[in-house]
């Protein structure tokens, strides 16, 4: 982590907890942050489409804030099944997971979709997290770099600067989601290091600065705090370990932790 940079904790819930589920666990967090205070760390869950509402409802008056798990490029339209970024606007969400691999892999989703509906995003006042990452066959090949590049490129290639640091960007290593096998430190920090390098380069030093870049792939309580020491991660996207409050809630004290001794 850099003391630049706000760190982001976001617990991304795949197709789980249905309204039940989602409002006690908004509650009951909401109800431990306040009892830990004023916190440095943005806190965010990304629920399912239909518990988007009843999270915003439980969170309201605390720090969390509530992502979507995508949005469509367009405004409006015969696109069954999807929904339109300023429609998540008009319930006060303020961010969208965007190109995540389970979509990339199932659904279809590719470059181009990923820069369609990350400039929709932007333009509804949404805060998009980019989803980056190479499958396994790629990384043994050395090619993790190259698809990092590209899917960069893809997604922001036709924004500004300005909107660029503004995004947040999530390196999840395909090969590390649900398996239980994390990347190891020193990958996640090179592969961080190469993204910000990237943005550099394409949108300037400012930029490169000022864009949070989060990790996501079997992070955990008992290995958080080793990828947060990495200066280039700013936090992480969290799956399975965000599905239960006691984790999800340890992984916020440990940002919180890194974040007090990067400002001390
Ligand atoms: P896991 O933390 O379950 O590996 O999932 C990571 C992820 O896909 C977050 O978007």
């Amino acid at each position: 982590m850099h003391p630049g940079r706000v760190p982001v904790m976001a617990g991304n819930w795949k197709m789980h907890k249905g309204i039940h589920d989602t409002g006690g666990f908004v509650r009951e967090l909401a109800a431990q942050l306040k009892e830990r205070g004023p916190i440095a760390t943005q806190v965010i869950v990304a629920p399912v489409f239909t518990s988007l509402s009843v999270a915003q409802q439980a969170a309201w008056g605390s720090p969390i804030r509530v992502a979507a798990q995508n949005c469509h490029w367009e405004a409006a339209g015969a696109f069954t099944g999807e929904v339109a970024a300023a429609m998540l606007q008009e319930i006060g969400i303020g961010h969208v997971i965007l190109g995540h691999s389970e979509r990339r892999q199932h659904f279809g989703e590719t470059d181009a979709t990923v820069a369609g509906r990350t400039q929709a995003a932007l333009a509804a006042g949404l805060v998009p997290i980019v989803c980056v990452g190479e499958v396994l066959a790629e990384r043994q090949a050395g090619a993790t770099e190259a698809v990092l590049a590209r899917q960069l490129g893809g997604a922001l290639g036709g924004l500004s600067a300005g909107q660029v640091a503004g995004l947040i960007i999530a390196y999840e290593p395909v090969w590390a989601i649900g398996t239980g096998q994390v990347a190891t430190s020193a990958q996640a920090q090179a592969a961080h290091a190469f993204i910000r390098h990237w943005l550099d380069g394409r949108f300037g030093p400012g930029t490169a600065a000022a864009t949070r870049i989060l990790y996501g792939g079997s992070a955990k309580p008992d290995n958080v705090a080793e990828l947060l020491d990495c200066p280039d991660v700013d936090g992480c996207l969290i799956g399975g370990a965000s599905l239960r409050e006691e984790s999800f809630m340890a992984m916020v004290d440990a940002a919180e932790k890194r974040a007090g001794k990067n400002s001390g």
